[in-house]
């Protein structure tokens, strides 16, 4: 059985959570392969709303298992937080949600560092998510990480300290920020009770055998294409690999094991942070799409910045990452428009070209878009394609040509229900 992919096709937000929420019945497990609680998954049906940041988001479905990652770094405190929701709302998790050992945690004092590192940028912030994301990779790829597996070893503790030590040493050197770690730590260590709650598992070993046995697994993806550490617009990215090749390292599977790689994109684009945004509209029609499209940050609450749909952009995450099939996500929000403009290619010092550039940063950027017609008719909702106005069927098959991707999913509203799906999403054998 191969293992299918959902990821983030622009710079997050595109609507993974939904998207993963739809699919997961279709699938046995259900896998965070990277990021942590910068993530904001949104969830919506039956009239509830979940933001998920850390648990994967086949957790509604009663029998899906979801695995959290050894690429993903957790911070116990969120995470705890998440599951007191859960209970709340009736969930059972505790016999669904595993955790890899070689997971790494979030410590307070990574968050602490992760806001003396933005503060000292000044005017060149990247406008993180201060969740601690940077600080903790850096410790992993530095070898001086802690890892969910060392919780049951005798000197976990003395592990702690030490790092603890460490960070305090290094946030001397920064501008001093504000931070209480006496009642961090207390709470940080009462929620790893939590945590410790959870099965830990050796994901590697949990996903192979799974899959001998046959079972489907759908990998979710956090964060977006242009925000690989690798790929994105760097520095103003993650500190993850977010593309499809951050699933092999981040749950332990195999390149050949990898079947459908669905990407999201919204009908239009947003970015939330700082750094390049070729498409980024500072006008009437982008503060429309922060409206209708309700462009606040999940996580942080920060409004979204808005533009076009960008077609080089879109097919440079669409060959890192060889998606077989597309989801377009927001169609709805374009509702009330006269024309919808998308980004053909850049113009940069004269050159026209379809490529996106090594840094957009340094270069002065003009788009060249073309224009299609709006369908200025209300779409929220529709589940059936033969229901779409003409002019919303020509907007779809324009992107399936611009792209040479299938379009499979067509979401209409934030409600679960609220999609068309065009073929059967699963899946193709490796
Ligand atoms: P994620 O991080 O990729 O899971 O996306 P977020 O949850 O951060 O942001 C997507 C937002 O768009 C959420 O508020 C969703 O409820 C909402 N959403 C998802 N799909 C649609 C859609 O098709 N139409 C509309 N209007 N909203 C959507
Ligand atoms: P989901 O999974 C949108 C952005 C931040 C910042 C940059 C680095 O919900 O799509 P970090 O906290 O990782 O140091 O922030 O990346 N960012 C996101 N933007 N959606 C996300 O996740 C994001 N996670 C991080 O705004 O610009
Ligand atoms: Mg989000």
């Amino acid at each position: 059985m191969a293992i299918d992919v959902v990821l983030g096709l622009q710079w997050g937000d595109e609507g993974k959570g939904k998207i993963v929420d739809f699919l997961a019945p279709n699938y046995d497990i259900v896998a965070r392969f990277q990021g942590g609680p910068n993530a904001g998954h949104t969830l919506i049906f039956d009239n509830k709303k979940f933001v998920l940041h850390t648990v994967p988001s086949g957790i509604f479905r009663a029998h899906q298992l979801n695995l959290i990652g050894n690429g993903v770094v957790l911070d116990p405190i969120t995470l705890s937080k998440e599951l007191d929701k859960l209970k709340t709302a009736n969930v059972d998790f505790l016999d669904r949600l595993f955790v890899s050992k070689k997971t790494h945690l979030i410590l307070p004092t990574h968050r602490y560092l992760d806001a003396a590192s933005e503060n000292a940028k000044k005017k060149k912030k990247i406008g993180s998510t201060l969740k601690g994301i940077g600080p903790t990779y850096m410790d992993k790829t530095g070898r001086n990480g802690i890892r969910v597996g060392d919780l049951d070893t005798p000197d976990f503790k003395e592990r702690y300290t030490f790092l603890k030590e460490k960070h305090l040493q290094l946030l001397k050197s920064y501008p001093e920020i504000d931070f209480d770690l006496e009642t961090e730590e207390r709470a940080w260590f009462e929620s790893l009770e939590e945590l410790k709650k959870l099965t830990f598992v050796d994901g590697a070993y949990f996903i192979n055998e799974a899959l001998r046995n046959g079972k489907k697994i759908l990998a979710e993806g956090a964060q977006g294409s242009m925000l690989d550490i690798d790929f994105g617009t760097y520095p103003y990215v993650t500190s993850s690999n977010t593309t499809a090749a951050g699933v092999c390292i981040g749950l332990g599977v195999a390149p050949s094991q990898i079947g459908e790689v669905i990407g999201i994109t919204k009908a239009y684009c947003t970015r939330v942070g700082s750094g390049p945004f070729p498409s980024e509209l500072f006008d009437d029609t982008g503060e429309f799409l922060r409206k209708e499209g309700a462009e606040f940050g999940a996580t942080t609450g920060r409004p979204r910045r808005c533009g076009w749909l960008d077609l080089p952009q879109l097919n440079y995450s669409i060959m890192l990452s060889g998606v077989t099939q597309l989801v377009i996500t927001k169609l709805d929000v374009l509702n009330k428009l006269d024309t919808i403009e998308v980004v053909d290619s850049y113009e940069i010092k004269g050159e026209k070209t379809k490529q996106f550039p090594f840094s957009l940063d340094a270069t002065e950027v003009k788009v060249n878009t073309i224009s299609f017609p709006g369908w200025r008719s209300d779409i929220a909702g529709i589940s059936d394609e033969k229901d779409l106005p003409e002019n919303a069927v020509r907007f779809i098959s324009e992107i399936e040509q611009a792209t040479g991707v299938r379009v499979s999913i067509v979401s209409t509203g934030p409600d679960r229900k609220e999609l068309i799906s065009r073929t059967p999403a699963v899946s193709r054998t490796p």
